[in-house]
């Protein structure tokens, strides 16, 4: 059954960090394609003209494009119809300046939205205005029919995340609510997902019997930049660990879904959520990188944390005993997110496979690339049964790929919640992390560039330590199709 489209696009928090590093140039995606037919509507608390918002609009498109001519990117053409794309963007684009807490705010979107029947509505806000917006998006003549996009962090906790669904519940139908997480609209995530379970080879591999433990590492080579305020108020647990990292643990670890429909992805995933153990505090390391403090926004006492590192598992019988450690930070070495599935050593008298010799691993770098590898011992030239380790791998840049959030707002238009998350995932979610918020775990300072602080490394001493991704590098530059092998330094 067909759902009818959205008709306005109305935008809370467009002056924000989001809209301008990440909802702009979806928007301008969309709109290229002829996937936006319809009035997009910002609102913010900045003074701004209607032209200055354009004028905004125009930067931060711009600035993404520049962001796409990287020396990596740089095979990508320009495109001469970029202007006349913004060009179309622009005469859709309306800027309603105003308070959120303020009824009159309501009054003029309503205006705005005279001939819209199904908005939709970005709630791209701090997770505390949500109620405060839901209370005034009810003044609306059309909100019956509204649907609402959601970003994450959804609430501050497991309680707050019910209160907020309780509200939302009572205000809409349950398919008009989109929890967003972008993680979800990645590409590389997406292909994850598909060569876990296209590839007979992984399946009998999948399990306790053959993995010893699994890391996944989100590291990030910059601060909070301008977001101090806003990350003060959350932390990495709940920016990042609590939905994007645990999202790529349930895809990691669920059993395969009943069939290809949205529900049993979704009920694959509640389940896998359900089997994992709330995390310890004494299997949890917390940092915070030095200058942290200083930043604009962030308290100067702030106990918050830009790292964090724990041990995760999951108690069912697929992954029972295999620790999962995730760690993710600002500031560290290197701007990489990868997978890495470490499997148990072969029991074999004929090589010669110690544990220092044995790679035996399956590696995924999901950003800022597509990176797949094999770890793997080659015998040695010579009379011995010796090994050395190589990898095979296949690689992928991402550039001319959809972006997530124009995946996904395209998919929210078109009422289609397929990559969204089920409501009753972040519940489960929160259950995880709820032992180790709000500083139930002291946080210790670490240099910026470092790994985090070193406590960290005792984590995951008896299971190899920490495999540290690299940037990417140029041996590695393959293209989609082709598998190379560069031997590991
Ligand atoms: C966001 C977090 O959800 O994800 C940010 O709020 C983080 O702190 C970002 O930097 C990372 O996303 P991506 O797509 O750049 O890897």
């Amino acid at each position: 059954m067909s759902v009818p489209r959205s008709d306005a696009f109305v935008l809370f928090g467009a002056t924000g960090d989001l809209a301008y590093k990440q909802i702009f140039p979806a928007l301008l995606a969309l709109s290229r394609r002829g996937k936006l037919n319809m009035p997009v509507i910002g609102i913010g608390r900045s003074d701004l003209t209607r032209e200055q918002f354009i004028a905004r609009a125009k930067e931060s498109v711009e600035q993404h494009a520049q962001r796409l001519s990287d020396p990596d990117c740089a095979s990508i053409p320009v495109d001469p119809s970029e202007a006349a794309a913004f060009g179309k963007l622009a005469k859709q684009l309306h800027y309603l300046s105003g308070d959120y807490q303020d009824a009159s705010t309501y009054q003029q979107l309503s205006t705005l939205l005279a001939h819209a029947e199904r908005p939709l509505f970005y709630l791209a806000i701090p997770p505390d205005m949500f109620q405060v917006v839901i209370e005034g998006l009810k003044q609306l003549g059309c909100a019956q029919n509204a649907r609402v996009i959601v970003e994450k962090p959804f609430g501050r906790d497991l309680a707050s995340a019910q209160a907020l669904h309780k509200l939302l519940e009572t205000n809409l139908p349950q398919s008009h609510v989109f929890y967003i997480d972008h993680y979800l609209g990645k590409e590389p995530v997406q292909n994850l997902l598909y060569f876990r379970f296209a590839n007979a080879f992984l399946q009998p591999l999948w399990n306790k019997d053959y993995i010893a433990n699994v890391q996944i590492t989100m590291a990030e080579a910059f601060g909070v930049t301008k977001r101090g305020r806003f990350y003060d108020s959350v932390g990495a647990i709940r920016d990042v660990i609590q939905n994007h990292l645990l999202q790529i643990v349930a895809l990691l670890a669920m059993e395969p879904p009943l069939d290809n429909s949205q529900d049993a992805l979704q009920d694959a995933k509640l389940a896998v959520f359900k089997a994992m153990r709330p995390i310890s505090p004494s299997e949890t390391i917390r940092g915070q990188f030095h200058g942290y403090r200083e930043i604009a926004g962030v308290a100067t006492d702030s106990q918050v944390e830009t790292f964090a590192a724990l041990r995760l598992h999951i108690d069912n019988a697929r992954w029972a005993g295999v620790p999962f450690h995730i760690r993710a930070g600002k500031q560290l070495p290197v701007s990489s997110t990868e997978i890495l599935l470490q499997l148990k050593a072969p029991s074999s008298n004929l090589v010669d496979s110690g544990p220092n010799k044995s790679p035996n691993y399956l590696r995924f770098r999901i950003s800022p690339d597509v990176l797949i590898s094999l770890g793997t011992l080659v015998k040695e030239a010579g009379e011995g049964m010796t090994g050395h380790p190589v990898e095979l791998l296949a690689r992928r840049y991402t550039c001319h790929e959809m972006m997530p959030y124009e995946r996904l707002l395209g998919d929210a238009i078109q009422g289609d919640t397929t990559l969204f998350t089920r409501y009753e995932c972040i519940e489960a979610a929160w259950r995880v992390v709820a032992p180790i918020l709000d500083h139930t775990v002291p946080v210790y300072g670490y240099p910026p560039q470092s790994w985090g602080p070193a406590g960290a490394l005792r984590l995951t001493a008896t299971d190899g330590g920490w495999h540290d991704p690299v940037a990417p590098l140029d041996s590695e530059a393959t293209t989609a199709s082709s598998l190379t092998q560069t031997k590991n330094s």
